[in-house]
């Protein structure tokens, strides 16, 4: 049964929900570390994918572990909470820009800074990296930043209404460079189609990575995708725009001597 990439269905079940019956199917996935990831199939939408990240949770330091203790209730959202109301998060109606792997945080408290006439919601799985984002912002006193710490493809189903957000962004996500684990990659097409609906109609998905190879798939996936216009005017990439601010893994990137590859994909239905 082990074995990289076997998969099995292990059962069918019915789910009662408060006032609905949802026919739910579990299958797993081993692999070769012998992490098990579930897929869960809902009313017949496919709405997770093999997960795109390992938790490697390490430890705390002080600064994050008294920033979690005492910021988190003014900042942080939580996915059991379920759909959140943006207007009553925030408290205005200003633009909503999302971010997916914002790592340790710091370039997306310094966009939150920069930009205060929007609101900025972070989701992270690495619980030091929230630790360190809640720090920051707690320092550069932001104030229209939220944090997800959870899984951000059980966010975008559960918790982020449709076609509310101006802009979500994905700097840097996992490269899974081997082939083998090219599945794991975040961006895929129900992936895409999952942001586009999160997405008003002209908003913006705007991606870079450091890997080629990855900024060829993210072209690729998206280019296959209903709904999107590249608003690259030559070729598939743009220009970096400068209101994003080099990221802790773009600066790893640049010492590798990795190139950078940004992309903007704006909703057009
Ligand atoms: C390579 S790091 C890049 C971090 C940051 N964007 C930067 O450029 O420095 C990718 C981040 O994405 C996070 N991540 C991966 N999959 C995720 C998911 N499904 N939901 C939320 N965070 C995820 C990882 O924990 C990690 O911190």
């Amino acid at each position: 049964m082990a074995g990289d990439g076997a998969e099995f269905t292990v059962a069918v079940a019915l789910l009662p929900l408060i006032n609905q019956l949802r026919v739910g199917r579990i299958s797993m996935t081993e692999h070769s570390n012998n992490d098990i990831v579930e897929q869960k199939i809902k009313e017949g939408v496919y709405i997770r994918t093999i997960r795109s990240f390992v938790k490697r949770e390490g430890r705390l330091t002080k600064g994050q572990e008294s920033a979690l203790e005492n910021q988190w209730p003014i900042m942080g959202l939580e996915h059991k909470d379920g759909l959140i109301d943006l207007v009553a998060v925030f408290g205005n109606d200003n633009p909503v820009v999302a971010e997916i792997g914002f790592g340790m945080g710091k370039s997306l408290v310094a966009m939150a800074k920069a930009a205060p006439e929007k609101n900025f919601i972070g989701i992270e799985v690495h619980t030091p990296g929230v630790g360190a984002c809640l720090l920051e912002a707690a320092e550069q006193g932001v104030t229209n930043l939220r944090l997800y710490c959870h899984d951000a493809i059980e966010v975008l189903a559960d918790c982020i209404p449709k076609d509310s957000l101006s802009c979500m962004q994905l700097f840097f996500p996992d490269p899974w460079h081997k082939a083998r684990h090219h599945k794991r990659r975040i961006v895929q097409g129900a992936f895409a189609q999952n942001i586009r609906s999160s997405l008003k109609i002209d908003g913006i998905f705007h991606m870079a990575t450091d890997w080629e190879n990855y900024a060829q798939h993210m072209v690729e996936v998206l280019n296959a995708q209903e709904g999107y216009r590249n608003i690259a005017t030559d070729g598939d990439y743009i220009e970096r725009p400068e209101h994003r601010p080099l990221t802790k893994f773009e600066a790893r990137g640049h010492r590798l001597g990795h190139g950078v590859w940004d992309m903007m994909y704006q909703r057009v239905k």
